[in-house]
């Protein structure tokens, strides 16, 4: 048995709830372990936490734009890497011609995000259609391939050597954020049975490696499936978001999907909290325990002033972030009565690598967003 050394006291001025009525003139920090479970201290500041004139070192946080910078592929492992661990890796694919040949991940799960585009998925449990802000979850070792009906732009998110898994609602119980009802699966359905038969290749991925089969026939031929695992796709529009009107609640509420040592969530339009005293923009935090990834999928981004739709940032653990001071101002005024911001967030408790695919179309000033204009 092993406990946290945890003994809440307090000292000085507070306020007495987290992100609410905070001391006149002061800066709410959070230091915490464990994402936004473990224990955590609030620190009333007189400056905000991201004041900074200068920040040098690989600490710094990242901002890319790997939409405009990635090269369409028919194979979704060769699509622009983004950020990778031992856990997960991330990447953007962009795909505009039916694929040729079906793909198999032997390394983990595939979990897919369409940001633009839409079309026919086939795979070996049978067909779906799939359009923008769908997430496409193929389990490992799944033969699949996509028919694009227009070009196509998917965040592909491996838990690698990992599953992906629901999170557990706790209080809010088992139909909340979505109902598992919603969740849809393929179907044998008349254009599955309608597909090219004749030679195929199944390129597979074991270790970062392809392996191409080829076979005589079309290998997606079931007449039949049954059990307890399939592909699922989930549309963001399908989200019913946890809000509370009194309390800024953490992004944790908002996980869509759990792998091994990380977790997807999903940030759709919510109302921002109406009571005086209640903190409308994030909390200045360092999720001390996590590197964070937030890619912005539609919208007006709430505490950002500089982020398009199709970027992605990168906050590592231990870099103390916030709203920048724009939306700071706009979320103090209270005129904002909604979100209208989609975004995928992925956070892993294990430090990413940063790839050539976001390399290449850094916005290095992006350090720089919190000065004050
Ligand atoms: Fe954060």
């Amino acid at each position: 048995m092993r406990n946290w050394i945890e003994f809440p006291r307090t000292e000085g001025k507070t306020s007495r709830q987290a992100h609410a009525d905070l001391p006149a003139g002061t800066y709410e920090r959070e230091i915490g372990r464990d994402g936004f479970f473990g224990p955590a201290a609030h620190i009333y500041h007189r400056h905000p936490p991201t004041g900074w004139t200068s920040f040098d070192g690989p600490l710094r946080p990242r901002a890319f734009d790997a939409v405009a910078a990635a090269q369409p592929v028919a194979e979704p492992f060769r699509g622009a890497q983004l950020l990778s661990n031992a856990f997960c890796r991330i990447a953007l694919w962009k795909v505009e011609v039916v694929m040729p040949r079906l793909q198999r991940n032997a390394d983990g799960d595939v979990l897919m995000f369409v940001h633009v585009g839409e079309g026919d998925l086939f795979c070996d449990f049978g067909h779906m259609t799939y359009r923008e802000g769908d997430y496409l979850l193929m389990p490992r070792g799944t033969m699949w391939r996509l028919a694009p009906a227009a070009p196509t732009t998917v965040l592909l998110i491996e838990a690698t050597n990992g599953a992906y898994r629901l999170p557990d609602r706790g209080v809010l119980g088992p139909h909340a954020f979505f109902d598992s009802a919603a969740l849809e699966t393929p179907r044998l359905d008349d254009t599955f049975r309608t597909q090219r038969d004749g030679e195929w290749q199944v390129q597979v991925k074991r270790r970062g490696q392809i392996t191409t089969i080829t076979y005589p026939f079309n290998p997606l031929d079931a007449v039949g499936w049954k059990g307890n695992l399939a592909p699922v796709k989930l549309n963001w529009r399908d989200i019913r978001p946890v809000a509370s009107h009194r309390y800024h609640l953490p992004p944790s509420v908002h996980s869509t999907f759990v792998a091994d040592r990380f977790v997807v969530c999903t940030f759709v339009p919510r109302p921002i909290e109406s009571d005086p005293g209640a903190l409308k923009v994030p909390f200045f935090h360092a999720n001390d325990d996590f590197d964070e990834v937030i890619f912005y999928h539609a919208g007006d981004f709430f505490s950002r002033d500089n982020i398009r739709p199709g970027m992605t940032t990168f906050h590592p653990a231990g870099f103390t972030h916030g709203p920048h001071p724009k939306a700071f101002a706009t979320g103090a005024t209270g005129a904002r009565a909604m979100t209208d911001e989609v975004a995928v967030m992925i956070d892993a408790r294990d430090a990413l690598d940063m790839g050539e695919g976001a390399l290449s179309c850094e916005d290095v000033s992006y350090v720089d967003s919190w000065k004050k204009k």
